[in-house]
């Protein structure tokens, strides 16, 4: 490839710290109009991360988009990072995904190869997922994005959705936390790529074996944690669901670095937006920790994830199911965070 190109260098911000906030896009789809179509299972009036559209009696399509810009210098795993995270949305709604299409925006001043590369890293991510990739779109674009479009199916009396958590139901997240920061931390060489690799492998990992196992456990309600954070994620649950969440800030499984990181104050400005819209619905109840120690609980939770795991309602006598399920096929263990609970907050304990 020549010159060896760094791709955080041509974005400004990188992964799902690139989104819109939360609040505005409520208010950017609060003027259209909802669908009235009896087969539209899911449409974007709710936060599911997927629509549902049913195409018969036992069947419908899952149907999701997801692009992000760079937030790793490799062009294949960029492609793969980004692939694996579009799929993630069917995986969050208990559907299996069937075939995809790539969308690219790319300088063609970077290369053919470049391209050739990062679409490899897609294809490779489609095909661990059992799926080809069946054609596309692409432009010229000073930024690069790249994502897919993915089909998925699912049983209609079986889409798991982000409503339906119950009070009791213990709450399993399937991946660390911490993709923000150490790509925020990576792009201005706080870390390195030895540090940053952890989060590169992590976000190179379907949701396959978190889906699976949710399904055979009865979940309740999951969604997959991305560029809202954990708290976004999480607040989205509790409320399509109608209750509040107890979460055990230590039991959250962190990348390592990524507690130094907040401390050092190297945060995706996301995070900040994110911040702000959690602070109604957010509490920490452990008055006895530092200011800053507060706040960087708070850089943790709010920080936004590319690629992150399943966040997952499971009722408690389920639970240990669950554990061995997600063990079996992941190889590891899911960690439970915490369990709804009556009311309306979440709170950090
Ligand atoms: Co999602
Ligand atoms: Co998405």
């Amino acid at each position: 490839m020549g010159e060896r190109i760094k791709l955080t260098e041509h974005s400004k911000k990188g992964g799902c710290a690139a989104k819109w906030a939360p609040g505005d896009l409520e208010t950017i789809l609060a003027g259209i109009m909802e669908s009235t179509d009896p087969d539209l299972l899911a449409g974007f009036e709710t936060s599911d991360d997927a629509a549902i559209y049913r195409l018969s009696e036992h069947q419908a399509a899952v149907l999701t988009v997801d692009f992000l810009t760079p937030l790793v210098d490799d062009p294949y795993d960029y492609g793969r990072v980004a692939a694996t995270n579009a799929i993630s949305d069917v995986y969050a709604m208990g559907g299996k995904p069937l075939c995809a299409l790539n969308t690219l925006a790319l300088d063609c001043k970077l290369g053919t190869e470049v391209a050739a590369e990062i679409l490899r890293g897609g294809a490779d991510a489609a095909h661990a997922a059992g799926i080809p990739i069946v054609g596309g779109h692409s432009i010229d674009d000073a930024e690069p994005k790249y994502g897919l479009c993915v089909l998925g199916l699912v049983d209609p009396d079986k889409v798991v959705r982000n409503k339906g958590a119950q009070v009791g139901d213990k709450i399993y997240l399937t991946k660390p936390i911490g993709t923000g920061l150490l790509s925020a931390g990576f792009k201005i060489r706080e870390i390195g790529i030895e540090e940053f690799q952890c989060a590169i492998d992590s976000m190179c990992e379907l949701n396959r074996a978190a889906s699976e196992a949710m399904l055979e456990a009865g979940v309740h309600a999951a969604t997959d944690v991305t560029g809202f954070s954990l708290a976004g994620h999480l607040h989205e649950m509790c409320e399509a669901s109608g209750i509040g969440a107890r979460i055990d800030f230590d039991a959250i499984p962190q990348f390592p670095g990524a507690w130094e990181l907040a401390e050092a104050y190297c945060r995706p400005n996301r995070t900040f937006s994110i911040m702000d819209f959690a602070a109604p619905f957010l509490r920490d109840e452990c008055v006895d920790l530092s200011e800053d120690e507060l706040d960087n609980r708070l850089a943790i939770v709010c920080d936004p994830q590319t690629s992150g795991g399943l966040l997952c309602a499971i009722p408690p006598e389920s639970a240990k199911a669950f554990e061995a399920s997600f063990e079996a096929r992941a190889g590891r263990k899911p960690t439970c965070i915490g369990e709804f609970c009556e009311g309306e907050f979440i709170t950090l304990v």
